[in-house]
């Protein structure tokens, strides 16, 4: 994927949340955005996503340069596929239907071609046998990686993933990340949010550290994880590989 991002700022009221963001990257397949809690890596993929709006600044995602307004933004959003934190299926809708649903509502597909592709992805990921459940009845494992089928069964070039695993114990954790790496062998690009700092060192081919509205560092992993430039770089990684 390529990516740019222009003098990027975002606030919220008096609140600046991203203060100045630049960066270029081209030819990257998986971005890992690190940092401490409120550093604004949702934010930042949240416009990406074309979910927020930036305050001033330009971000182009594969040469194409996000408009922020409604119309050109609904377009952008069906184009990518995005992964959150929390669960966001529908409660009362079986897995399939969750898939279905937006697959002919959002982007216009036929009732049959989106069975087809739901039930395919499904399958994929070894779910099909959990096709008729409610969300209820699945564990978050489960949950989780039917939210990742339903982003991915359209086929996106470009997939944002937001903490896909912070709800979940290490065991259902496991089995996400497995899942997320099959994307990144299919040839999906990534952009992650994520705390699993072994994850984002074995998948991504760079790694932002986000601290302060600001990028603090960026690199390929080894350079980030082993020989980090900034005190902050440092300071974040020994709190969180302490234990
Ligand atoms: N909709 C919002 N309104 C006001 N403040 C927000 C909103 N969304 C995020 N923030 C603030 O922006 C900062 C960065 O948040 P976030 O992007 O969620 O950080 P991270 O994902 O790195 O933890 C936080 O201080 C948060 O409180
Ligand atoms: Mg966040």
């Amino acid at each position: 994927m390529k990516l740019s991002l222009r003098d990027v700022v975002k606030k919220f009221g008096t609140h600046t949340v991203l203060d100045n963001i630049s960066l270029e990257l081209d030819g990257v397949h998986c971005l890992a955005l690190i940092g401490p809690s409120g550093g604004g890596k949702s934010t930042l993929l949240r416009i990406i996503a074309g979910l927020e709006y930036p305050t001033s600044g330009q971000v182009a995602l594969n040469d194409r340069t996000i408009e922020y307004n409604d119309q050109a933004l609904l377009r952008h959003r069906r184009s990518i596929g995005t992964v959150f934190q929390a669960f966001n299926l529908f409660p009362h809708l079986t897995a399939l239907r969750n898939i279905t649903l937006p697959l002919e509502k959002v982007h216009g597909r036929t009732p049959a071609e989106a069975r087809e592709l739901a039930e395919g992805t499904l399958r994929r990921f070894r779910l099909l046998d959990h096709a008729h459940k409610k969300p209820a009845e699945l564990s978050g494992g489960q949950r989780q990686r039917v939210a990742i089928a339903r982003a991915i069964a359209i086929k996106p070039q470009v997939v944002l993933l937001d903490e896909p695993t912070s709800a979940l114990d290490p065991e259902m954790t496991a089995e996400v990340l497995e899942l997320i790496e099959e994307l990144k062998k299919e040839g999906r690009d990534l952009l992650l949010v994520t705390h699993e700092m072994g994850f984002a060192r074995r998948l991504a081919d760079r790694v932002a550290l986000l601290a302060e509205g600001r990028i603090a560092e960026i690199g390929p992993p080894e350079q980030v994880f082993d020989h980090a430039q900034s005190d902050i770089t440092r300071e974040f990684l020994r709190r969180v590989l302490r234990y």
